[in-house]
């Protein structure tokens, strides 16, 4: 049971195809994971219930950082919950998993919101404000060996994520993949979509993926 207070994200298919990958990893009393963009920290949990010593969870909106405190505290994980954007509060440390399922939503405009749900899922235009940023960070908290997981559409270039990741020294691998069809929000942007070439007339599916890299 998770408590979610208005307006955080609800666990939806793009977490639990994020929960199917976490599910593979090897993870032990010493590990040290973070979660990026953790909402209710449903992925948090389910990482110290797979055995990792260590967890944190980041997220820039107030109500998730309660939300996820709150699981935490019922579920007596002793998981580790900053209010911050992205690494930033976390910077100078390292961790052997880094968890995402950031916003990827391509957006109206490059605004990201400050407030409301749709901060949990518009990024911009090309829907890579976060991804990017992710990409550029995350290297820097992963410690040698380490492993980024995040998920991301087929809408937001996942030969992007792959190549500036490569591009970083990491080796990149598909760990899960997930064709869905569009919620209520693609759904209210497929002219949108359409008019940029992001889809193709008619389509009502994307794919999501978790992707894989390791430092
Ligand atoms: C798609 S939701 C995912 C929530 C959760 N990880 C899950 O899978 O259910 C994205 C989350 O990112 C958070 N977020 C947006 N921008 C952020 C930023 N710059 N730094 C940290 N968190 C951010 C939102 O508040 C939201 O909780």
């Amino acid at each position: 049971m998770l408590l979610r207070l208005p307006g955080v994200y609800p666990p939806q298919a793009d977490t639990e195809l994020l929960a199917r990958a976490l599910a593979s990893e090897d993870l032990g009393p010493t590990s040290q994971v973070l979660d990026l963009c953790t909402g209710t920290g449903r992925l948090s949990l389910q990482a110290a219930a797979l055995g990792a010593g260590h967890v944190t969870a980041v997220d820039l909106s107030r109500r998730a950082v309660f939300s996820t405190w709150i699981n935490a505290t019922m579920h007596r994980d002793p998981i580790r919950v900053l209010y911050g954007d992205l690494t930033a509060p976390v910077k100078g440390e390292q961790f052997d998993l880094v968890i995402s399922n950031p916003p990827y939503v391509p957006a109206q405009d490059d605004t990201l919101p400050n407030r409301g749900p749709q901060r949990a899922w518009d990024a911009g235009r090309n829907g890579r404000a976060l991804l990017d940023r992710i990409c550029a960070e995350a290297p820097a908290v992963l410690a040698s060996g380490g492993v980024l997981l995040l998920t991301q559409s087929s809408l937001s270039g996942i030969e992007q994520t792959r190549s500036r990741l490569e591009d970083q020294g990491l080796s990149i691998d598909i760990a899960a993949r997930f064709e869905i069809h569009f919620g209520p929000v693609l759904s209210s942007r497929r002219t949108m979509l359409e008019t940029r070439g992001l889809i193709t007339t008619g389509q009502t599916t994307e794919e999501l993926v978790v992707i894989r890299a390791v430092k």
